[in-house]
């Protein structure tokens, strides 16, 4: 299984300080020497983390594809078309929220969406539509002609976290999500059942599947076991464990988990 490694993270602690370091250019040769596939980077329109200058040196001087995050607003479309990555994940963004909740909105008429994708296809982008895990956002891609689809993760990673961390030990609690163990076990195996059956459905219509979010070396397993998904996008979990043990062994130990 494929691993794209977000490095997003890297660029929050530089500005954090606003000052050169950490450089996110410097993950690069790192993630090639550890066996990445994919350097993932999310553009914002808010430029909370990568800077332009960041997008465009990453996916000029990268040896590893480039998946560039962004959402479809038209000056977005712009810089990718201008920058030409391997590959554009169209995102949703939210001004106040504090990482990417949920997935694209594709259902229902879309000419903006539509457009985008037109736009990137021209220029032999391939695209990817970051969608939540339901048969109407597969469909409405089939129908918008995109090359891939992520499935957010980010439901099964907030189960599992409620479920195995303890997390409703600490002040991160989701409180739609303080139910009894057995309750969300059932939860559990109900979204991955539907993850499950999703990626064949999208297999089966010819698009390629990834899938991302809240995955960490504690949930990626089950992930990693359903066969349809080639490839995952991963990054807080990455950068978290690369402040103790370095970016190269955080990777080398992710990527021991994805070996099928
Ligand atoms: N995939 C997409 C499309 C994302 O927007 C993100 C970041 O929100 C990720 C994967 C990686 O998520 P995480 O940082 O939780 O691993």
């Amino acid at each position: 299984m494929k691993l794209g490694v977000n490095i997003d993270h890297i660029a929050v602690l530089r500005e954090a300080r606003r000052i050169a370091d950490p450089d996110p250019m410097d993950a690069l040769s790192i993630c090639k020497r550890a066996g990445a596939d994919q350097i993932t980077i999310h553009l914002r329109e808010d430029r909370r983390h990568m800077q332009d200058f960041d997008a465009e040196n990453i996916i000029r001087l990268s040896s590893l594809p480039v998946n560039l995050e962004c959402a479809i607003a038209s000056d977005m479309i712009d810089i990718a078309c201008r920058l030409r990555p391997h590959r554009v994940t169209l995102v949703p963004e939210k001004r106040e929220e504090v990482t990417t909740e949920g997935g694209l909105a594709v259902t229902g008429k879309q000419p903006r969406l539509k457009h985008a994708i037109e736009r990137l296809q021209a220029e032999e982008i391939e695209v990817s539509l970051f969608i939540d895990p339901t048969t109407q956002a597969v469909n409405a891609s089939k129908e918008l002609g995109v090359e891939w689809v992520e499935f957010h993760t980010g439901k099964y990673a907030n189960i599992y976290a409620m479920l195995y961390s303890g997390l409703e030990k600490t002040p991160y609690t989701i409180p739609q999500l303080e139910l009894p163990r057995n309750t969300l076990k059932k939860l559990l195996d109900k979204e991955l059942e539907n993850l499950r059956k999703l990626s064949c459905d999208t297999a089966e219509l010819g698009i390629k599947v990834a899938a991302g979010h809240g995955l960490n070396y504690h949930n990626v397993s089950d992930i990693v076991a359903i066969e349809m998904i080639e490839e995952l996008n991963i990054g807080q979990s990455i950068v978290a464990r690369s402040v103790f043990s370095g970016l190269e062994q955080a990777i080398l130990d992710l990527k021991a988990l994805l070996i099928r």
